[in-house]
């Protein structure tokens, strides 16, 4: 049985609202799927997943302090063999039209990093959801969009 782990932080609910969707995508596809806060997780049982999808809040262009520090004490567990996706929230930035700014204002940029200096396989790249504001709500179509990144994920998985 393929076994897949989706982890978020969540300020006000919007990243935790698209990992749900992520998670129910997945789970469609027949896949067993957990979706769990970073403050939730016990990381030594994270490389008994076969997946492992982790999402955050965009704060100052990248990670939230909270990811910063579960990524780093990540690193501490051999993820070698995992399959894994990233994902964001964000706001609609006007900073990414100028075209002085080379830093892309995303969370799962670096998430998805991380990931791959781990040893994780990036099988869908990273994918973010807009907010409005800081505390949302989320855009319409975000929800119905993450399910379907979460379905194709899943027929990945099992194929
Ligand atoms: C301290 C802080 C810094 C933020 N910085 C950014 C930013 O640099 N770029 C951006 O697009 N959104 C920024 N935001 C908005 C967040 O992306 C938004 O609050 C988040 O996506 C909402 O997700 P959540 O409900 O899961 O916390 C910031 C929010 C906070 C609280």
């Amino acid at each position: 049985m393929v076994r897949a782990l989706i982890l978020y932080h969540s300020l006000f609910g919007n990243t935790k609202d698209v990992a749900i969707s992520l998670a129910t995508g997945i789970e469609e596809s027949g896949v067993a799927t957990e979706c769990l806060s970073i403050d939730e997780i016990d990381i030594n049982q994270i490389a008994k997943y076969d997946f492992l999808a982790i999402g955050g809040p965009t704060h100052m262009i990248g990670l939230s302090k909270a990811m910063k520090v579960f990524l780093k004490t990540l690193e501490s567990v051999n993820l070698n063999r995992m399959k894994g996706f990233s994902f964001d929230t964000r706001n609609h930035s006007r900073l990414n039209k100028k075209r002085w700014f080379i830093l892309e204002n995303s969370a799962a940029r670096r998430i998805e990093a991380k990931m791959k200096k781990m040893g994780i396989t990036i099988i869908k790249p990273r994918q973010s959801a807009i907010v409005y504001g800081r505390e949302g709500p989320l855009e319409s179509n975000v929800e119905p969009s993450f399910q379907e990144i979460g379905t194709e994920i899943g027929n990945i998985l099992i194929s």
